[in-house]
């Protein structure tokens, strides 16, 4: 039997450039795999490569007195530091460096990964960056998608060219398609393609802010007629009025009362201050006019009879590199009366 060697990761890693690799992956914008699609579950991809090379690599203590082998595991310890950073994740110079010591410690011949639970791919995507073979799995078929179109698409299309039209007809550009540079020039094509025919076709059901901006989020509120006879408002559900909690950042929805008119409006109001309570709790749901309490048998007998409404409260938009809030305005509450799925 082969004696046990150990591994890098059983002794010793480079954990604060590794965390601070991976908590930066969070504001990555630009190629991303997470900009491709969204995954609550998803592992950092430095975390990812660390722990593979680690688990790949031996530690220099199976062949080394400790002395030496400290200065040899330093060496491993700058590679993977270098390995880590999302600058390094395409520089084939760190990448061969990270291989030649994979295949020095497996004999040159690497054990496939498996990820039999792959989420959003992060673990199958970095083994296939480290030139190992890679598999991955997933019971649910979003995952197997992202995955999919992480690892084994793009694979397919390895140094071939775009064929949207607009590239055939770039003479001169021909051979300068490395990887899967030529399927990224064309899911940028088509997708561009789709969205200006989606804004050709349903763009007027996306009104803007009051100065242009573009909406992101419509927060709804579903509405009950209240049971007190004398008041007979359409009342609002809501959990919670808060929009931000962050600091510095808070807002929240202001509602109005009319009280004589029993008629209500919504704010949007930000600053200091706190938002008004929700008006449905575990116990049920209040009245915002006139406070009455109303069980939720009573608002699931409403839904069931499709006497349930809705209000919008209010508007979500991209400002200038923050969201703004905003209070609904006529056109967006109107405007989504006229859709037809
Ligand atoms: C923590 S996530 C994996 C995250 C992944 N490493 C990544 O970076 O995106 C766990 C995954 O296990 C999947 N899963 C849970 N039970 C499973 C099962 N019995 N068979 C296959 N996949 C399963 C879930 O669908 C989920 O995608």
């Amino acid at each position: 039997m082969t004696p046990h060697r150990k591994k890098l990761i059983e002794v010793a890693l480079p954990l604060d450039a590794i965390n601070k690799e991976s908590a930066r992956e969070k504001s990555i914008r630009h190629g991303h795999p997470s900009t491709l699609h969204l995954w609550w579950a998803r592992r950092p991809l430095a975390t990812c490569r660390a722990v593979l090379f680690a688990s790949l690599v031996d530690d220099p203590s199976n062949d080394l007195p400790e002395e030496e082998a400290k200065v040899e595991r330093d060496r491993l310890f700058g590679i993977l530091e270098d390995l880590v950073k999302w600058e390094n994740s395409n520089d084939e110079n760190v990448l061969g460096r990270a291989r030649v010591e994979i295949m020095r410690s497996t004999g040159n011949n690497p054990p496939p990964v498996l990820d039999p639970f792959c989420g959003g791919g992060s673990i199958p995507l970095e083994a296939q960056r480290l030139g190992l073979e890679a598999h991955g799995s997933d019971l649910n078929p979003v995952a197997v998608l992202i995955t999919k179109a992480l690892i084994e698409i793009p694979s397919k299309f390895v140094g071939q060219p775009p064929i949207n039209p607009e590239a055939r007809g770039n003479i001169g550009n021909e051979g300068n398609w490395r990887g899967a540079k030529g399927l990224a020039e064309d899911v940028r094509y088509y997708g561009k393609w789709m969205r200006d025919e989606a804004q050709k076709r349903i763009g007027h059901l996306y009104p803007k802010g009051p100065n242009g901006e573009f909406v992101i989020a419509w927060i709804w509120a579903r509405t009950v007629r209240c049971l007190n006879p004398a008041c007979g408002a359409k009342m609002p559900l809501v959990r919670s009025f808060w929009l931000s909690k962050k600091q510095g950042k808070k807002a929240w929805i202001e509602p109005v009362v009319d009280r004589e008119k029993k008629s209500f409006r919504f704010e949007v109001r930000t600053g200091e201050g706190l938002s008004p309570d929700g008006t449905v709790n575990r116990q049920g749901a209040t009245c915002i006019v006139c406070n009455t309490a109303v069980p939720f048998s009573y608002v699931r007998a409403e839904g069931k009879a499709d006497r349930m409404g809705q209000q919008l409260m209010a508007v979500v938009a991209e400002g200038q590199r923050e969201r703004v809030y905003l209070a609904p305005n006529e056109d967006h509450a109107a405007v989504a009366g006229k859709a037809k799925p």
